[in-house]
């Protein structure tokens, strides 16, 4: 597999490259690459044949679209770029905007029609574009009905100022609403979900997972390397502060767990069968998972990423996989008891029926 072995996002016309380069580090802040790294890092990722680049309206206050947007400009690809980008964090106030506290205005910010139009307006200024090929939602904002969502980007679809639309951070079920929504009005509905995944964040494959498969969204990890822990560069007895993975951040607790260090265990021995760093070969193990279909790398220099880009051409042997499944399994909630096979014998009267998902992804 290389960059260049592409393949449609979901259940849609939309051509990307099985990685996809993330830029939050684009630009200042604390994780941050300035414009030569930034640019370096761009070109490395396209003439690796890579086509797919994802930025949001807040990354380094908008610093990382307006780089995006001139290294496309530079080197002339809008045409051959799939350019992603995102709305939801407020404008006004975030702390990745670089923006100070106090009150900010609440319509910069979340799903409703007033900040879509305002963000999107703000974001093809910056990209120096017309259209964005992917348009993420970045937050569900927990209030505005799924119906405005879906009406507002699929009109967006029809005005031809964005091509696709998909929804990162939400809910299986928001997703799945504005799905069914849209398959039942015939309207343009969303066509992936941008999760945070990886051997160490797994519990989207309950809920989140299933719900992608049946709706015909491809999921995209953020996060396949947990913001660097899976590169293996943090020691167990290492107590030094990180900020972002050793402590409590937006999306969950520290890193630094038992039980991750010990997943980070079973990564270094199959990364060490494979004679490849483990930040490959936990790449190549999101990459490999069913329903993954492009996975975000990070990278804050040249060769963080060339190194994650080799991860393309590693194949995990399916005992590596399912070692590495094994050490990662996340603990089984509700919903999974829901498919035991304790259960479907209490249903089908003790007898094995196999269903259209395992006949037609071959299973049965
Ligand atoms: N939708 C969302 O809510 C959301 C959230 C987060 C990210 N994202 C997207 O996903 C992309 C990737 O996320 P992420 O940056 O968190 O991914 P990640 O791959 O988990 O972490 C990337 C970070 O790990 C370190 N790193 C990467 N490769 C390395 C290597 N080979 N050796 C040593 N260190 C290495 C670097 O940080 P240091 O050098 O600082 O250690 C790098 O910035 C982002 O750019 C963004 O586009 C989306």
């Amino acid at each position: 597999m290389s960059l260049s072995n592409f393949r449609t996002l979901g259940r849609s016309g939309l051509v990307v490259s099985p990685l996809c380069l993330g830029t939050m580090t684009f630009g200042p802040g604390a994780w941050g690459a300035d414009e030569a790294s930034a640019r370096a890092i761009f070109n490395a990722y396209r003439e690796a044949g890579g086509n797919f680049v994802d930025t949001a309206d807040i990354y380094a206050g908008g610093v990382s679209e307006e780089f995006v947007g001139k290294f496309i400009a530079e080197t002339r690809s809008r045409d051959e770029v799939v350019l992603a980008t995102k709305f939801g964090f407020n404008g006004s106030t975030s702390p990745l905007t670089g923006a100070s506290g106090g009150t900010g205005n609440p319509h910069a910010g979340g799903a409703g029609a007033k900040n879509i139009h305002r963000a999107l307006h703000a974001s093809l200024k910056r990209l120096n574009t017309d259209y964005i090929d992917l348009y993420w939602m970045h937050i569900w904002d927990g209030v505005t009905p799924v119906e405005e969502i879906v009406q507002t980007l699929g009109d967006l679809v029809r005005a031809g100022k964005i091509r696709h639309y998909a929804f990162s951070d939400m809910p299986a079920w928001v997703a799945m609403k504005a799905a069914t929504l849209a398959s039942e009005r015939r309207v343009p509905g969303p066509i992936a979900m941008q999760l945070e995944y990886s051997l160490v964040a797994r519990d989207v494959e309950q809920e989140h997972f299933p719900a992608a498969r049946e709706a015909g969204m491809g999921v995209m990890p953020w996060s396949p390397l947990a913001g660097g822990f899976l590169t293996g560069k943090y020691k167990r007895e290492d107590v030094r502060d990180t900020g972002r993975l050793s402590g409590a951040n937006p999306f969950g607790d520290s890193k630094f767990t038992d039980r991750n260090w010990d997943i980070l265990d079973t990564l270094r021995e199959v990364a060490a069968e494979l004679d490849c760093a483990p930040a490959q070969a936990a790449l190549a193990w999101a990459m490999a998972r069913p329903g993954v279909g492009s996975t975000l790398i990070g990278a804050r220099s040249l060769s963080q990423l060339s190194g994650n880009i080799m991860a393309a051409d590693l194949h995990l042997g399916e005992d590596q996989m399912n070692r590495l499944n094994a050490a990662s399994k996340p603990v089984d909630g509700f919903t999974a008891s829901l498919g035991s096979q304790a259960v479907r014998q209490m249903v089908f009267g003790g007898n094995d029926v196999i269903g259209w998902g395992a006949q037609s992804a071959g299973l049965a």
